[in-house]
């Protein structure tokens, strides 16, 4: 008897302690850059994971194609992607699979690409599915792949927040300005904010930043914002060797507490208050905008 009660509470308590959606407009955030390898899914996966670990219900979703490796960055495996939704054989929800802090995972695998060509069933259960996920997350994090393919694009022109990743090195400068110019000529209300990472002086990344802010000031006549900076860290490395986040493997290295402070910069009350404001559409609004984009 005693047992059953104390299973009752347990069972209370725990339903007391599932985190709820805190924000009123689900955010879309997307991670791009003008050059592969710079550390976007590893970015996209420990800033998620920093999210989640404060509560918030997070989900990533892979839309890299060419190199879709966030669950393997998570330890984890995704049977079904978004093509699977398309025909209507599972929603969203189903397909996400969850990591460590409950962080979702979604696999956008080939649907990623079948985007552009959906009847119009197929999209109205997608969009229907969507409804579900912006009932229920906070931030849906879209990490993409290189530069400035038509999924990319699309993806980063139809989201009201983009992430671009940019590292030191020159030709990762130059492409990272690319992509910035094309993303303000298509979407010049979009927040772009710069993160550099790979630093090996916080003293450099700082001026990684002042330079592309510069350019952008000057010939885009736009304020870039700096997310942050992470410190090239052995660590990531040997992170990504054992697969699993550097966020949880090792949460004292440098590039963990880089993260920890960018997931707190992305949360701050300048952020939230332009968001409300905007009155964002959510993930069905995303959606809805890459699909105009891409048919
Ligand atoms: N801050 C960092 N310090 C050291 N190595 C890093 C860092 N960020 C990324 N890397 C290395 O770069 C590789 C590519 O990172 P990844 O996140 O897959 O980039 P992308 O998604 O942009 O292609 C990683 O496997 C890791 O070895
Ligand atoms: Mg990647």
């Amino acid at each position: 008897m005693l047992k059953d009660q104390a299973a009752t509470l347990r069972t209370l308590a725990s339903r007391e302690a599932t985190p709820r959606k805190r924000f009123r407009h689900s955010r879309v955030i997307v991670v791009a850059s003008g050059k592969g390898g710079v550390g976007k899914t590893n970015i996209a996966v420990n800033l998620g994971l920093a999210w989640a670990e404060k509560g918030l219900q997070v989900a990533i979703l892979d839309a890299d194609m060419g190199l879709a490796n966030a669950d393997i960055l998570l330890g984890i495996n995704s049977p079904h992607n978004l093509s699977h939704v398309f025909s209507g054989e599972r929603t969203v929800r189903e397909i996400m699979t969850r990591g460590p802090f409950d962080l979702g995972l979604i696999a956008g695998g080939s649907g990623i690409a079948e985007l552009a060509d959906l009847s119009s069933t197929e999209l109205a259960r997608f969009i229907d599915s969507l409804k579900e996920l912006d009932q229920t997350l906070d931030i849906l994090l879209i990490d993409t792949g290189a530069g400035i393919s038509r999924s990319v694009m699309s993806f980063a022109t139809a989201s009201d927040e983009t992430i671009v990743v940019a590292t030191p090195d020159p030709t990762s400068i130059a492409d990272a300005y690319g992509l910035i110019k094309v993303l303000d000529a298509r979407n010049p209300n979009t927040q772009l904010r710069i993160i550099v990472n790979l630093c090996d002086t916080h003293g450099h990344g700082q001026e990684v930043f002042d330079r592309l802010n510069g350019v952008a000031q000057r010939f885009l006549n736009r304020e870039l914002q700096l997310a942050g900076l992470i410190p090239r860290d052995v660590m990531v490395q040997r992170a990504v060797r054992q697969f699993q986040p550097f966020y949880l493997l090792y949460p004292h290295c440098r590039a963990a507490a880089a993260i920890g402070q960018i997931a707190d910069t992305l949360l701050c009350e300048e952020s939230l208050g332009a968001d409300a404001a905007q009155g964002f559409g959510g993930i069905g609004g995303f959606f809805q905008k890459i699909l105009q984009l891409v048919r």
